[in-house]
Parts: structure tokens; sequence; C-alpha cells
């Protein structure tokens, strides 16, 4: 059954835009839990734009399932990383000008440099890294080659696509890189831009995947019905019943 771990980089982004003290991302990690989220997600970026030092030491004490910890290779975040000893350290690209995370690792590209720090997590007791990756199989071989345990598949160009067949399409690019990473021993997570719609086609589709991350569906919809109902409607879409 596929894990469900909710990213709750948004509930900052709704506490910072008013410089306010809440809704406090601490408390929203642990409502996710109580309503079934079998981990949480959070990306300390170099700006600090939405999640904070204090809730990285504070969800780090508080979370009762699987952490992850997404980060650049920026040194500064990754010694922070060292030091809370996620369960999970999930290794993305990162852009100040962008608004969310575009597109995935250049994992060929930045060989060298991934090749140095990978063993600096394992090392500082992280049992896990992935790289979170597009659903490119010489990217998925590069991860593994550089040392990663996991990869994330980026779905962003599949919850993007324009129209049914080109998500199919998307949906079979990620079914094979998905087979190479499960042929490589590769755990495999995927998310960017899943939600409630998108989520069976890709379900049906794409084989071997161990968990997901998704947060801008389930926050946008908590707006609405509340984040206890919302996340329990999500389990229910990952876990099929
Ligand atoms: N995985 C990664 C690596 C991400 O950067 C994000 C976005 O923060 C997600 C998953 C979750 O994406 P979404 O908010 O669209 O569900």
């Amino acid at each position: 059954m596929i894990d469900l771990l909710i990213n709750i980089d948004h509930i900052a982004t709704l506490r910072n835009a008013r410089r306010e003290t809440f809704p406090d991302p601490v408390h929203a990690a642990a409502l996710c839990e109580a309503a079934g989220a079998d981990g949480i997600v959070f990306h300390l970026r170099e700006d600090r734009r939405h999640i904070t030092d204090r809730d990285v030491r504070l969800l780090r004490e508080t979370v009762q399932g699987k952490l992850d910890f997404e980060l650049s290779t920026n040194p500064e975040v990754v010694e922070i990383c060292c030091a809370t000893q996620p369960d999970l350290a999930t290794l993305v690209p990162e852009r100040r000008e962008e608004v969310t995370t575009e597109g995935g690792l250049d994992v060929l590209a930045e060989r060298p440099r991934l090749r140095a720090l990978i063993p600096r997590l394992y090392d500082a007791g992280i049992p896990e890294v992935a790289l979170f990756v597009d659903p490119n199989p010489d990217q998925v071989e590069a991860a593994r080659e550089v040392g990663a345990n996991a990869i994330e598949l980026h779905t962003g160009d599949y919850a993007n696509a324009p129209t049914f067949e080109d998500r199919r399409a998307e949906a079979e690019r990620l079914a094979a890189a998905a087979e190479r990473a499960h042929a490589l021993g590769l755990r495999i997570h995927a998310g960017h831009g899943l939600n409630y719609n998108n989520f069976g086609l890709f379900k049906r589709t794409v084989p071997h995947v161990a968990e997901v991350s998704i947060g801008f569906a389930v926050v946008a919809r908590a707006v609405l019905v509340g984040l206890d109902r919302a996340v329990r409607e999500m389990r229910r879409v990952v876990k099929g019943y």
C-alpha cells in the first residue's frame, strides 16, 4: 500500500504572508498525522520563505511518522539537515525566483557534487536519501550511481499535461522510469501536482511506488473543508478505499 506523506510548506506560506505566528505548520502536521498521514514533508529553503529553522526543530520533536526533509545542496541547509536527522532527506533543485520546485535535479550534470554530499547524509545517521528526478531512465541510473537509495519521481509534467492523451503518455514515462528504478533496487517515491482527480490514472499506471508527497491539493482543499477531512479524503484516494 502506498504511504501518504503530507507537505505542510503551504501552511507556513500562509502564516508568513501576514508575518504571524499562525497557522502553525507544527500544529498542522499533528492534525495531518491524526487524520492518518503516514508522514510529514517540509522544504527548508535557503530564503526561508515558508518553513523556518524553528519549525524544523519542533517538527523533528513532534512528528511521529516518517519525516522527510527536502533540501538543496546549500551547505548551511545540509548542516541543518544532518543535525535534524530526519528519516528521509530528499535533494531537490532550488532557484530563488521560482514559485515552487521546477523540474527534477540534473543528476548527470551534478554527479561529482552529489557523490560527495550523499555519504555525508548517511554518515549523519539519515537512513534514506532520495533524489527528485524527472522520469528519465538516465537520471534514474545516475541517481543509483551517486549513491542514493531512493528517487522521488517528479510528477509535475503528468499533473500539468494539457490533454488526457498527454497525461497518459506522461504516466507511461513515469512507469518506465519506475520500472528502471525498481530493477536497480531503488525505493520509489513520487510527487508534485498530484491531486484528488489525477491520482487514479497515476496509481493504475505507475508500478512500485512506495510513497507519495502531496501538499498543495490537500492544503487548498483544507481551506474549504478542514485539514482533517482533506487528509482523510486524500488517504482514501491514495490507498484505494
Ligand atoms: N515533492 C517535491 C520534491 C516538491 O518540491 C513538492 C512541492 O513542494 C512536492 C512534492 C509536493 O507538491 P504539491 O504541493 O504540488 O503537492
